[in-house]
């Protein structure tokens, strides 16, 4: 691991942070989903990198990152449906895998040596802006340790990372605050492997319905079964306290994230959304999370209960991390 301390930039050292990127270094960096752990893509050892800074499994494939839909769709074979998406959702919280093109230079360590590549267009400025100044590539998962909370400030990201990653870009909260919807269009059949920053309900208005893979509480797919996402195997986004999901009623030695009036008797509260909005559950989520541990810990809780979530709009990415975050653990 590095021994050097995180450089932390401010906003402006846009330039600094690609130049970083470009000579093989770990920059990370706000999207408006989540923040980001930068390594130029088509650089093997500086995604090997990013593996060891998370502690994340090789087998688990990347997201490359560009400013423009042109630049993503050189270096995958892009179809009809990932057109119409990209313009529609692009620059935004999407990711579409797609058939990885013949001239990709892209490494392989960044897809898991698969012949797919997830890419994506984040609206984020900052994000923006630093992807034209690297002007290649950019592989970036989420800027935690494996398995942890995924981080929606720099300060979040310094919790995990510090030390281990050569710069962090403040550019304060994430406004989606979940990560983006990821959806597989190299086969006929478009699967949902991650809700996330987009609504499944937005995605089959344009393209109709969607499939999910098997083990998510969906139906089957009617086009066979793919594969579900890696990365979507693991316990996900815990805590350190256990999580009790679509708690009725809370007790005193429980922490409570709770969604519109709040259940009484709680130990300790975050409400995602007073007002019941799950746009604004997901942006409150992470942030909670993080929140109610520390405080739970802190008061000597024993468990977050989580109210339930209706599915509609981003609730379906809310209920997902949720469920992860309850999983058992290895
Ligand atoms: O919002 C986001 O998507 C954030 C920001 C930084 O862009 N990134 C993010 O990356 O959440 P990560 O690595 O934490 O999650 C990426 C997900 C994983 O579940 C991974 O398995 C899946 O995308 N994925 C990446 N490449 C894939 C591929 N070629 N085929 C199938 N799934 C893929
Ligand atoms: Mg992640």
């Amino acid at each position: 691991m590095k021994a050097r301390a995180t450089e932390r930039l401010p906003a402006e050292a846009v330039e600094r942070a690609a130049a970083l990127l470009r000579a093989g270094r770990l920059v990370a960096f706000p999207t408006e989903t989540v923040y980001g752990l930068g390594a130029d893509a088509r650089d093997g050892a500086a995604v090997a990198a990013v593996f060891a800074a998370k502690g994340r499994p090789s087998f688990n494939p990347l997201i490359a990152h560009f400013h423009a839909a042109e630049a993503a769709f050189r270096e995958v074979v892009a179809d009809g449906r990932a057109r119409q998406l990209a313009a529609r959702f692009w620059p935004g919280p999407l990711t579409l895998v797609l058939p990885r093109h013949a001239a990709s230079r892209i490494d392989p360590l960044t897809t898991a040596g698969a012949d797919t590549v997830a890419v994506r267009v984040p609206s984020h400025p900052l994000a923006q802006r630093l992807l034209r100044a690297v002007d290649g590539p950019v592989a970036a998962p989420s800027a935690n340790r494996s398995g942890a909370v995924s981080p929606t400030t720099a300060a979040h990201v310094l919790e995990g990372l510090d030390g281990r990653v050569d710069a962090v870009i403040d550019g304060g909260a994430c406004a989606v605050g979940v990560e983006s919807t990821v959806l597989d269009l190299s086969g006929p059949v478009a699967v949902l492997l991650r809700p996330g920053g987009v609504a499944a309900e937005a995605i089959e208005r344009e393209i109709g319905p969607l499939a999910h893979p098997p083990g998510t509480g969906h139906a089957a797919p009617s086009g066979g079964a793919p594969l579900p996402s890696p990365g979507m195997l693991l316990s996900h986004y815990a805590p350190t306290l256990p999580v009790r999901l679509d708690a009725v009623s809370v007790a005193a030695d429980e922490a409570l994230l709770a969604f519109g009036p709040p259940l009484a008797g709680a130990g300790a509260c975050w409400n995602l959304s007073e007002a019941g909005d799950t746009t604004e559950a997901a942006s409150r989520l992470f942030s909670g999370l993080r929140h109610l541990d520390s405080e739970g810990r802190r008061l000597g809780l024993r468990r977050i209960a989580a109210m339930p979530v209706p599915e509609r709009g981003l609730g379906a990415a809310v209920n997902d991390r949720l469920r992860r975050a309850a999983a058992p653990r290895d």
